[in-house]
């Protein structure tokens, strides 16, 4: 079954499609990184030449790709689910499963990062708003696991796990604690 994570920016969500990647032989498509190579233009040149708009089109784009694809573990532009339909998509091309990182853990994570042209490392609240914000369309994945304090590796065990098992859990919300 594919699997397609989604979550903020900072969340982990690239490191983990790799790590599922390799532990489950399945190909890895990041949307962000798709979007790059197919536009021959960093996302920040995107945004400050064509705006915002125009590449969440382009992440509908991509997306629409991997409809028929098998054996699949995609990545996510933390914006994605933004755009109407989106998530309607995704849970066509596989699992979704929100990575849900706590809101400070994140910022402290981003705060090195240039390449984020909707990140502001000198306006916290922005940042906190900007989760507030998208946090419940997040929800509306598959599944949710917390993974504030996991490793890399440590997420991708989880789900590897419940992979095998056809994420068949009752409940869609997976603690850190269990
Ligand atoms: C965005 C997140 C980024 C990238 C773009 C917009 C967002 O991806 O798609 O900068 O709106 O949250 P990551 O989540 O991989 O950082």
């Amino acid at each position: 079954m594919n699997i397609v994570l989604v979550g903020m920016m900072g969340a982990g969500k690239t490191s983990v499609a790799r790590r599922l990647g390799w532990a489950l032989n399945y190909e890895v498509a990041d949307t962000d990184y798709l979007i790059e190579k197919n536009q021959k233009q960093t996302i920040n040149e995107i945004f400050s030449s064509c705006g915002v708009e125009f590449f969440r089109n382009l992440e509908t784009e991509v997306i629409k790709n991997y409809l028929n694809h098998q054996k699949l573990v995609m990545a996510t532009g933390g914006g994605i689910l933004l755009t109407e339909g989106n998530l309607s998509l995704l849970k066509q091309i596989g699992y979704v499963i929100y990575l849900k990182v706590r809101r400070s853990t994140l910022f402290i994570r981003l705060k090195r990062s240039k390449r984020r042209p909707l990140f502001d490392a000198s306006n916290t609240q922005k940042f906190y708003d900007l989760v507030d914000q998208r946090e419940h369309i997040y929800e509306e994945a598959d599944l949710v696991i917390n993974t504030s304090h996991l490793s890399v590796q440590a997420v991708a065990n989880r789900i590897i796990l419940m992979h095998k098992s056809k994420f068949d859990r009752p409940n869609g919300v997976i603690n850190e604690s269990i």
